[in-house]
């Protein structure tokens, strides 16, 4: 039975059991307390607290999904036979459980979601299960003995064990949430689904009733098809094994981690999240670049000797999103192969420039390590793979705490320095005392860049920036040039960077020696100071054929239709030869 089998007989079994099959929700949840989303209930939090009314959505209280699901717990264990980053995970829900009154209007609780599990494991899958285990009780919860009660009348020879806290209570996803004791089935020694009986609301550790309790069951795909296809783990199912052998690759280990990654790649990015060093743009950022290092490792060597060659990984890309893209339409070819592509041109120039730094440090601490990372974007798990010998004492707690160490100081720094007032950003140039307008600031930053590149292309090259200005309401942008602007001239101007909005470049940067970067061609505030190694921010796929390129700091945003819309205000005179334009972004 392939996966896609499993996936239609799944929603198929719970549809005709009275079942609103729900499409999977985003990557990027909703909740803000977790950055990605990593179980099929999140979506339907509300619908288990009762802010939300799952009649009125779903004409029932009775839901099933298959959910694309993250989980970054895992990420440094993905190489061997059984961990995943991205997996999908199949889920049926009740919401509202009203004893005494029928499914779907009164929702159901232990004896269906145990019934229907029974049913779609033994008659459906035709499995045999090992055993289920159940809540054993604490102080707080008391042990589950319904549950137990409800397998032995189902199967009276069934094997139930019972577990503590830890193994057979879930939840809640992020800070609160809904969560309770669990029932989980094994077979063949496997943990294939996790049921869980949301009876309480967590929140800052402690645990309240639920006024009306529910069901949220959770069976990863990958594991039931190993089971189901007599696979000996999760990379012999069709789920990988379809997408090809690859051809270069010898181990095992990074083949899995080839897998996975470029797995998780293609649905993040389809997903909408893109590359930073943020958050979960810094996790999909990690997993480029450590499918992207492994590659090369395995297949031509020490990085830096032979260049990059990514066809394979391409090719594999293109794989997963042709068997993947039936079931989920969102795939988008365009958008993963770009922001691929995009970034190992940047990982490519912070390798090239990172190792040749590495080779010359005698031994590596996190102080060093994370000075790699700030100036030349090696990873924590780069450093660790390149750094060989010299990186065995290194460890990501250390690296962890020297990041954080760093975040606190330039917040003080920050503080301090502009005391009252409380800004959060002023680097002279951009001022923004909360995230609000650092969002609003670092928009008009892009578009200031944007702005430059435009006036050159409708006045000619003469126009070079000679000082800005950017608050959250507007830029200020000072450029030489000999006379009054026509307003055809700002017309156009304005025209050329809302289309380079609306095309929705990226935006990148890469650290090089000042004089490298200077060849680039890129622009620079000829006043300016700068340091012997600079940032240049780039818009467009790749540094060479870039729309705007300039020496910076940032931030800037990350894709160019984040500005939304651009509009110049006012144009004037600030003395000879130099102009002013006032924009704003819409
Ligand atoms: N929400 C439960 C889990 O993720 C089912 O395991």
């Amino acid at each position: 039975m392939n996966a896609n089998e499993i996936r239609k007989k799944f929603l198929d079994f719970f549809e005709k059991r009275g079942h609103k099959i729900v499409p999977s929700s985003s990557l990027i949840p909703d909740d803000p307390s977790v950055l990605l989303t990593t179980a099929g209930m999140q979506q339907f939090k509300k619908y288990y607290t009762g802010e939300v009314d799952p009649i009125k959505d779903f004409g029932t209280k009775n839901a099933a999904s298959i959910q694309k699901s993250f989980r970054t717990s895992d990420i440094d264990e993905v190489g061997d036979e059984s961990h995943l980053t991205f997996f999908e995970m199949l889920g049926n829900f009740s919401f509202g459980y009203k004893p005494g009154e029928a499914s779907p209007k009164g929702g159901y609780f232990k004896k269906e979601a145990i019934e229907y599990g029974h049913d779609f494991i033994t008659k459906e899958m035709g499995l045999k299960i090992d055993y289920v285990s159940v809540f054993e009780g604490d102080k707080e919860v008391p042990a589950d003995i319904e549950s137990e009660k409800i397998w032995k009348s189902l199967d009276k020879n069934i094997v139930v064990k019972k577990f503590s806290r830890e193994d057979n209570f879930w939840g809640p996803t992020g800070s609160e949430g809904p969560c309770g004791p669990t029932t989980e089935i094994y077979v063949n020694g496997v943990e294939i689904w996790n049921m869980v009986f949301n009876e309480y609301y967590c929140s800052g550790g402690k645990l309240e009733k639920l006024k009306t309790p529910g069901v949220d069951t959770g069976m990863g795909l990958e594991r039931l098809a190993m089971i189901a296809q007599n696979k000996k783990n999760i990379f012999e199912t069709d789920l990988f094994a379809d997408l090809g052998e690859l051809p270069a690759i010898v181990d095992d280990k990074i083949k899995r981690i080839m897998l996975d990654h470029c797995r998780a790649v293609v649905f993040l990015v389809s997903d909408g999240v893109r590359p930073s060093n943020k958050d979960r743009g810094y996790i999909l950022r990690r997993l480029i670049r450590r499918a992207v290092a492994h590659f090369h490792k395995s297949a031509r060597g020490p990085l830096g000797m032979t260049g990059l060659d990514f066809a394979d990984i391409e090719n594999l890309l293109v794989k997963i999103i042709e068997k993947y893209g039936s079931f989920y339409k969102e795939l988008n070819r365009d958008a993963v192969l770009s922001i691929f592509r995009e970034e190992n041109d940047k990982f490519r120039l912070a390798i090239n420039n990172g190792t040749r730094e590495l080779k010359k440090i005698g031994a590596l601490d996190a102080t060093i390590a994370f000075k790699l990372y700030e100036t030349f974007g090696l990873t924590f798990e780069i450093i660790k793979d390149f750094g060989g010998e010299k990186a065995e004492m290194l460890r990501r707690e250390d690296f962890d705490a020297e990041l954080k160490k760093h975040q606190e100081k330039s917040r003080a720094g920050a503080t301090a320095k502009f005391g009252g007032h409380g800004l959060l950003l002023d680097t002279g140039e951009l001022k923004a005392k909360d995230e609000a307008e650092l969002k609003k600031v670092t928009r008009l930053h892009t578009a200031t860049h944007l702005l430059q590149a435009a006036l050159r292309k409708v006045l000619g090259n003469e126009v070079r920036q000679a000082g800005s200005d950017i608050t959250a309401e507007r830029t200020r942008f000072d450029f030489t040039f000999s006379r009054k602007l026509t307003p055809e001239e700002i017309k156009k101007t304005e025209d050329i960077v809302n289309e380079v909005v609306h095309k929705d470049l990226p935006v990148g940067f890469v650290p090089m020696p000042i004089e490298e970067a200077k060849k680039t061609g890129a622009l620079y505030f000829f006043k300016g100071k700068y340091p012997s190694e600079v940032k240049v921010y780039y818009v467009g796929h790749s540094l060479k054929d870039a729309f705007s390129k300039e020496f910076c700091g940032g931030p800037h945003v990350n894709h160019t239709l984040e500005i939304g819309g651009f509009k110049i205000i006012k144009e004037e005179t600030v003395g000879a030869g130099v102009r002013r334009i006032r924009a704003a972004v819409l």
